[in-house]
């Protein structure tokens, strides 16, 4: 396989993050973390260095690349940062959006009505802050986008709010989340590509072309 994107540095999140409300219960999502990893081996393929920082999966650490394990989105950020600088970032966590604004020390008791209102605070756009920076901006940002209607159109406006360069948008109304296969929409400032609906490892593979080609 050619070494397209040999002597480059690729940093790519990848399934949920995990937000704790006290020691036995979390905030979360159903990301399995496939589509990340995925991408990940894809661009160590090609000869990449790879950083992949995941929050909790079920999926083995892939050979031939290093894998930075963290919870919650305040510590993907973090990880993110340290990895810094990097060619290309590719955002495929699912971060939650919020965390409870404190974490408990012992566990919550329903006989306290504790549930009834839990507060929460709004956790950092990752994307939106890597595609942000000033210097070490990295060259190409691409996000993702999980839709389950008008999947086009959202992802559009999402690239201009985040300020990334690509979005990859997929629909989830079906069994995407945590299924193998993955129908996509490329949305750059060219235009829109659609994929037919493939395995989730070779949408990884393709994409990772497509950014070898773009760099
Ligand atoms: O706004 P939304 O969650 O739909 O955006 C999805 C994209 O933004 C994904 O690329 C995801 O990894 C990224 N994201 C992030 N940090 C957040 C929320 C989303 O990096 N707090």
């Amino acid at each position: 396989m050619a070494d397209t994107l040999k002597g480059r540095h690729v940093l790519i999140t990848a399934g949920p993050t995990r937000e704790p409300i006290d020691p036995v219960r979390y905030i979360s999502n159903h990301s399995s973390g496939q589509q990340g990893y995925a991408i990940a081996k894809a661009c160590a393929a090609l000869g990449a260095k790879v950083t992949l920082v995941a929050g909790p999966t079920a999926l083995a650490d892939p050979d031939g690349l290093e894998t930075v394990h963290v919870e919650t989105a305040l510590e993907m950020l973090a990880a993110v940062e340290t990895a810094l600088p990097a060619d290309v970032f590719i955002a495929v966590a699912a971060v939650a959006d919020w965390r409870p604004a404190e974490r408990a020390d012992k566990k919550l008791k329903l006989d306290k009505s504790d549930f009834c209102s839990l507060p929460l605070t709004e956790n950092p756009d990752i994307l939106k802050t890597i595609s942000n920076l000033d210097a070490q901006r990295p060259g190409l940002v691409i996000g993702f986008a999980a839709e389950t209607h008008d999947v086009e159109a959202l992802a559009k406006a999402k690239r201009i709010r985040k300020g990334c360069d690509w979005i990859v948008a997929n629909d989830v109304s079906g069994d995407v989340m945590g299924g193998t296969e993955n129908a996509i929409h490329l949305v750059t400032p060219d235009g829109v590509e659609s994929w037919a609906r493939m395995p989730k490892q070779a949408v990884a593979d393709a994409l990772a072309e497509e950014i070898a080609a773009a760099l």
